[in-house]
């Protein structure tokens, strides 16, 4: 019964402190900034901090005796993918959902957190709370990569935050060979982890090399000067198309100033490019041209994570772009109930990245992760890892 009472106490206080870190990282937008939507695959702010509630109240409040819904409209406005949850305003239009006010969005957070903090004792409810403060985890990144985006999109390319990132150290591109042969992959522990990283399963690795860090800002630009977006050669069909369609000269954010130096947009605003920091906001399809240029391959997802064991090898800067398409693992399972719809069901067409990155809550990362976006995707902090067979 102790262990029971400890057990819901340590619930409830992940459950205060995640819910903070999402208000916290909000606490220095205004209203105006909190409604921007900058494109269909980014959402406003004011949208994920309902969004995140929306989540606990329905797939646990609602199902609690004597839970007053805030506002049953909110179940169409705030429900993001789930069919069995009923319709849903569509998503390019979040931006367009100047009310309900901010204020009452805190409104319904705060009544939603009452109910949970209550939901928090029952210690059946431990599964689906976790599970929704792993969400809200993943929607406090989308915050901050949503909302940069949105910055970007003004003239006046205002800062999140006023602190500048400092510069990095030069580190050395190392190279490591880890063990090999028939290795297991995959979620094996008894803490949380999402349905996709599950079953932990055999998978057999060829002899490889991988670098210790991720290819930085330096020799990406070397990428750029040798003509990169230029060359046919080093592209992928569909990622040359792309780069034509878009028009494609250099990573999302970076910029030429008048005398030819780069600078680079970041969450604190306008900085200089920083040649040993990891280049990020690449699309899955750059990541690969610039290894063909580079005379290496990405690595599968499997090589990835063999790898994350071993003690020299670095990550958690910047999202990796691997070579493996987002497949479930032998075995794989759905979580039961209404969150069967959380992975599963995006298990085509797109690319796992490994890793995490600068703007990934703590906790969140671990080796087994497995994110996933469609391979054109730029917004989020995505990087590359260079791999090579031997
Ligand atoms: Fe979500």
């Amino acid at each position: 019964m102790k262990a029971a009472i400890q057990s819901s106490n340590i619930l409830a206080q992940s459950y205060v402190s995640v819910r903070a870190h999402t208000t916290g990282l909000a606490a220095c937008l205004s209203a105006e900034d909190c409604l921007l939507q900058s494109m269909p695959d980014a959402s406003p702010v004011k949208w994920h901090l309902a969004h995140t509630s929306w989540f606990f109240e329905s797939v646990i409040l609602t199902r609690q005796p004597n839970y007053k819904v805030f506002d049953p409209h909110f179940a169409y406005l705030f429900n993001s993918y789930y069919e069995a949850l009923g319709p849903r305003h569509p998503r390019p239009r979040r931006g367009l959902l100047a009310r309900p006010a901010l204020d009452e969005i805190y409104a319904y957070r705060s009544h939603v957190d009452a109910a949970m903090l209550k939901a928090c004792l029952d210690e059946d409810l431990c599964e689906p709370i976790t599970l929704g403060l792993h969400h809200e985890q993943q929607h406090q990144e989308l915050i901050l990569t949503d909302i940069k985006h949105a910055f970007f999109a003004n003239p006046l390319l205002p800062a999140y935050r006023s602190q500048r990132s400092a510069p990095r150290a030069a580190e050395p591109l190392e190279w490591l060979v880890p063990q090999v042969g028939l290795v297991e992959i995959g979620y094996g522990g008894d803490e949380f982890a999402f349905d996709n990283e599950k079953p932990r399963h055999p998978v057999w690795l060829k002899l490889f090399r991988i670098a210790t860090r991720p290819v930085n800002n330096g020799e990406y630009r070397g990428f750029v000067a040798e003509g990169g977006y230029r060359r046919a050669e080093f592209w992928l069909s569909d990622g040359w198309a792309k780069l034509q369609e878009e028009n494609w000269q250099a990573p999302l954010y970076w910029m030429k100033d008048d005398d030819g130096s780069e600078s680079v947009f970041t969450l604190s605003g306008i900085e200089a490019l920083d040649p040993h920091a990891p280049v990020e906001h690449l699309s899955f399809y750059e990541a690969a041209a610039y290894a063909v240029w580079a005379g290496k391959r990405l690595p599968t997802e499997f090589e990835w994570e063999a790898a994350a064991n071993e003690p020299s090898f670095a990550y958690g800067q910047v999202w990796e772009w691997t070579r493996s398409s987002y497949d479930p693992y032998p075995g794989f399972k759905v979580f039961e109930g209404v969150a069967s719809e959380y992975n599963g069901k995006f298990m085509v067409g797109q690319m796992v990245l490994r890793g995490g990155s600068c703007v990934t809550p703590p906790g969140h990362i671990r080796p087994s992760y497995r994110n996933f976006f469609p391979p054109a995707t730029r917004w989020q902090f995505s990087g590359i890892r260079l791999a090579e067979d031997i």
